[in-house]
């Protein structure tokens, strides 16, 4: 069984040091085989080499690429490559985009494969060149909005998948956090089980909902609350309350998933038959964080060898960066519908 190259850039939490780091899930996968970082801070160039004991270590990611020439790389850095905490940018015009820049740079130099943290970029115009770049290149891309990855969330899609709830008229996930951090997260969750439909329209609110946006940006990554309409009916919601819990509802049921999808219950409508019903035993299984990295990366093997896409492949990842950039720009308009392509390609919600 061939094992491919894995370059990380940004050798910091999730390329790094985190247990479900990349470098820390490459080693954890029987495919993949890690052999170089670059990194911008001296110390932690080091510390990667100690740990891991990779003697390839770079300041310049771009020169990594071109010695190294990986079959994989992780874009690690933060969003905009501030370091952290960085969660305000520096100025009003600011304007970097580390997460795209790295990963159109990657694919344009032919790396075949590319994990990107995060929300891939701060506009829908550099999401747009990541599109653009991995179409032209056949670049297969996961990024890191793990739920998409993991075994429990996928029972529940199943669950859906087979009927089990009727059909699902409605998505809610319950919980107060940033736009790009962490709504992109749920907005994909979202998709995610629901099978990915394409989204017609976004609205939504940033909070406090007096926040003014000032020249089509923002400095800082705003607490928000969304709603989606998808193309073939179905609803989704974002209620800033509550413990991060996504329920989906059909016309036959409810399946609800709580403590990060450690615990479902699932209920039918008019029926007390079932009702709660806790999954326990192997409907119900153990993951650690790492398991979802691996399964993320193994899945980018698995697309690159068999020609699928990747489970969150550039065209599904690109349309839920842009729905979810389109919540600031429903908020810019007085809360109102925006239909998906949105214009504003260049509003920028800087985020870490
Ligand atoms: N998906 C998840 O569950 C998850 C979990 C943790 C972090 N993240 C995301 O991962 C990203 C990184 O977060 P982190 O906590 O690891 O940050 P971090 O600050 O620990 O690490 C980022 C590293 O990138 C380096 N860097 C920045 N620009 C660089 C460049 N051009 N070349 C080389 N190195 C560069 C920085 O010096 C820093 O060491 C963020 O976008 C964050 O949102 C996602």
């Amino acid at each position: 069984m061939k094992t491919y190259r894995v370059a990380i850039v940004g050798l910091g939490r999730m390329g790094s040091t985190l247990d479900q780091s990349i470098a820390s899930a490459s080693r954890a996968s029987q495919r993949l085989e890690v052999v170089a970082g670059a990194e911008t801070i001296p110390e932690r160039r080091a510390a990667f080499r100690e740990k891991w004991g990779i003697e390839a270590v770079y300041e310049d990611y771009q020169e990594m690429i071109e010695k190294e020439k990986p079959d994989l790389v992780g874009v690690c850095t933060t969003a905009t490559g501030l370091p952290k905490p960085g969660n305000r940018a520096p100025s009003p015009n600011f304007r970097d985009d580390s997460h795209a820049d790295i990963a159109v740079h990657a694919a344009n130099a032919g790396v075949p494969m590319l994990f990107v943290e995060k929300a891939i970029s701060c506009s829908v115009r550099k999401a747009d060149a990541v599109l653009e770049a991995c179409r032209k290149h056949g670049t297969v891309l996961n990024t890191g909005v793990l739920r998409r990855f993991s075994r429990r969330y996928k029972m529940i899609r199943e669950l859906i998948e087979r009927g089990d709830i009727g059909e699902p008229q409605a998505a809610v996930v319950y919980g107060a956090a940033s736009l790009m951090h962490v709504h992109i997260h749920w907005m994909d969750t979202v998709s995610y089980l629901l099978g990915d439909p394409q989204i017609a329209a976004v609205r939504g609110d940033l909070l406090p909902r007096d926040l003014k946006i000032v020249g089509n940006g923002l400095e800082v990554d705003p607490q928000a609350t969304f709603q989606i309409a998808f193309a073939n009916g179905i609803e989704a919601w974002s209620v800033p309350v509550g413990g991060r819990e996504y329920e989906v509802v059909g016309t036959e049921g409810t399946v609800r998933s709580m403590r990060d999808g450690a615990a479902v219950t699932f209920r039918k409508t008019n029926t007390t038959e079932g009702w709660p019903l806790q999954w326990e035993g192997e409907l119900f299984p153990e993951e650690s964080p790492v398991d979802t990295v691996v399964s993320c990366l193994d899945d980018l093997v698995d697309s690159y060898e068999s020609g699928r896409p990747s489970l969150g492949n550039i065209e599904v990842t690109h349309h839920i960066t842009e729905a979810c950039i389109t919540v600031a720009e429903s908020h810019r308009q007085g809360g109102t519908w925006i239909q998906l392509p949105m214009a504003n390609r260049d509003l920028y919600v800087f985020h870490v």
